[in-house]
């Protein structure tokens, strides 16, 4: 962990939950009550957010959605704005997951500009990078993450700005790359954001994701520069994401 920073742990629900799963909501907002830290993030499918920004009101639960188009309105059929996001109850979103650049074809240079939308939103966000299991064999792994944040971050972030390292060979598979490989990996994206950012990098809390499980936790909690965790699978269900709350307090 680091330094001055409440680390921050998220779920990302991702293509999961109907309205019977907002129970999990509901558990992990009863069960945060008494917790000072870490700060707490679900991010549902956006048809939940509104039904979950109800459970949530008046606890330390905070949500955010997993995308968002870059203007506020108009013609984009299917498409949500930031500004929708936050009016649903969003106070963060996820932009650049390794799936949307995968499955959507998304760039970096579309990243930022979403990322903008999101501060024009008045929404924080989570950009996410990371490098597939050939680029780090082939021993590309930082300077591809380098390139990543380099173009998805906006030049004026502001103090709310996020990032997650998640390789994307560990997403949903179990594999995990090793304590020394992550610290080696946020050491360097810390120092590329003072780069990019000055002082305001230091700010920047910066969260593993990938097959982040209560088993493995402690082995994140413990790495500098790890200000926290996002996870997919281990956060549907209350019990297990509160493990890895638990790990962060
Ligand atoms: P996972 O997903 O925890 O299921 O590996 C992480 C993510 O994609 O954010």
């Amino acid at each position: 962990m680091t330094d001055g920073l409440v680390p921050l742990v998220a779920g990302n629900w991702k293509m999961n939950g109907l309205r019977r799963d907002l129970d999990e909501i509901r558990a992990i907002a009863g069960a945060s009550a008494h917790l000072p830290r870490p700060e707490i993030l679900i991010c549902p499918p956006a048809t939940l957010l509104m039904a979950a920004a109800e459970i949530c009101a008046g606890t330390a639960v905070r949500l955010g959605g997993q995308d968002c188009h870059n203007e506020p309105s108009g013609m984009h059929t299917g498409d949500l704005s930031a500004e929708m996001l936050a009016d649903a109850g969003a106070a963060y979103v996820i932009l650049g997951h390794s799936e949307r650049r995968a499955e959507h074809g998304e760039t970096s240079e579309e990243v930022r500009i979403k990322a903008h939308a999101a501060l024009r939103a008045g929404l924080m966000p989570i950009i996410c990078v990371g490098e597939t299991r050939a680029e780090r064999e082939a021993g590309e792994a930082l300077a591809l993450v380098g390139a990543q944040l380099k173009a998805s971050i906006p030049p004026h972030p502001g103090p709310g700005l996020v990032v997650a390292y998640e390789p994307i060979w560990a997403i949903g598979t179990g594999h995990t790359p090793t304590p020394t490989e992550v610290a080696e990996m946020h050491t360097f994206i810390r120092s590329e954001l003072g780069i990019g950012l000055g002082v305001g990098g230091t700010k920047v809390r910066l969260l593993y994701g990938g097959s982040v499980r209560s088993e493995n936790v402690k082995e994140w909690v413990a790495i500098d520069n790890v200000n926290g965790v996002l996870v997919g699978g281990a956060s549907l269900k209350s019990a297990d994401f509160m493990q890895i709350v638990k790990a962060f307090q």
